[in-house]
């Protein structure tokens, strides 16, 4: 026998909705003589009846997202929930409308029962902000906490999802960059962030040493026990503005990556000044498809005030910021003879 709550079939909807966080996925609901038995799990201390339910075949069916939606909001509701959401390691990250926040505890359960993986829910509760690209969040559902580790190429990087930035949405692009470094490069990554460049170039390529640099002291605190915890030896991280560290270094480096696209153009009289000739840059920035030229033209100003002469290389989409406007990089070389730029 199964404890179970008991309700007219026509109170049926809002009692599942009631219920939301108690009902047990182990036995299937059952409808009989206009009743309906909804069974809950231990904690629930409302009144129950003991009755026979069917049980679930073990492991519990995974619920997707859009169905166990079904459940817990309206037609309307539905029409303006969002579906999508990120996932990074064990967290899951989504955005719910201002009208359906009295809900926000039902639709986090929603989704943590459609993956087995997910163990913690968190809102966004705005988007990435200031120099640390930090962005607030509230956990809504499961194991209360905001540190994931997500794996890539063969690393796993471990980060604060709320105070700092990373994607792991850029894997490929790391390993496009990271297939481009040549035996006994030494790599530079200003904007490190909790370093994933930095970690996963280390461990991938065949570099002599990379070096990161982040301003945002916790994202520093994550890279120094992201390259610890994947054992890397050859790589190294400094806290600190990237305009003041990078003269102190008194290194000069073959591979430049700029992974700041809002303003690493900025930044790029700091980084042509610790360039090796024929050293390869790689400028993210977010561009509007029919503005790709205004990154050229930054290069361009920023080459001739340096007094460097520069090829373009290559322009990538890497992602996508808003319709008909992309995160592109701009690889491009510098070499001390005047080369014809292609663009
Ligand atoms: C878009 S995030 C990229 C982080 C990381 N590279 C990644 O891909 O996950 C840009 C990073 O640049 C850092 N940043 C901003 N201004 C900086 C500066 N002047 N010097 C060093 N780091 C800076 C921010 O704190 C942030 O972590």
């Amino acid at each position: 026998m199964v404890r179970a709550v008991k309700i007219a079939l026509s109170d049926a909807q809002q009692t599942k909705q009631d219920l939301q966080s108690f009902l047990s996925r182990d036995f299937y609901v059952k409808k009989e003589d206009g009743y309906i038995y909804f069974p809950v799990i231990e904690s629930y201390t409302g009144e129950t009846v003991d009755v026979s339910l069917r049980p679930r075949s073990t492991p519990t069916r995974a619920i997707p997202f859009k169905e166990a939606l079904q459940d817990i909001l309206t037609p309307e509701e539905l029409s303006f929930a969002k579906t999508a959401y990120e996932v990074v390691g064990s967290i899951a990250i989504i955005e719910v409308p201002d009208d359906l926040l009295a809900k926000e505890k039902e639709i986090g359960q929603c989704l943590l029962s459609s993956n087995p993986k997910i163990k913690t829910v968190l809102r966004k509760l705005g988007g990435h902000q200031g120099t640390f690209r930090s962005q607030d969040m509230k956990v809504i559902a499961g194991v209360p906490t905001t540190v994931a580790t997500s794996k890539e190429s063969n690393t796993k990087i471990t980060y604060d999802v709320t105070d700092m930035y990373f994607s792991a949405r850029l894997a490929t692009e790391r390993k496009r960059i990271y297939r481009q470094v040549k035996e006994g490069e030494e790599v530079l990554v200003m904007f490190s962030g909790a370093a994933p460049y930095v970690v996963v170039l280390a461990k991938n390529s065949p570099a002599k040493s990379v070096v990161g640099v982040e301003i945002n002291p916790s994202a520093h605190e994550f890279a120094l026990q992201n390259i610890t915890q994947n054992k890397i030896k050859n790589a190294s991280v400094h806290c600190g503005d990237a305009r003041v560290v990078l003269p102190t270094l008194n290194q000069t480096f073959d591979r430049i990556i700029m992974p700041l696209p809002k303003t690493a153009e900025t930044f790029l009289d700091c980084a042509l000044a610790v360039a090796k000739e024929n050293a390869t840059i790689h400028l993210y920035g977010f561009y509007h498809e029919d503005e790709f030229e205004k990154a050229y033209e930054h290069i361009d100003a920023y080459c001739k005030q340096a007094n460097r002469n520069y090829t373009l290389l290559s322009t990538t989409k890497v992602g996508q910021q808003s319709p008909r406007t992309y995160r592109i990089c701009v690889d491009f070389s510098v070499h001390p003879e005047k080369k014809i730029v292609q663009h």
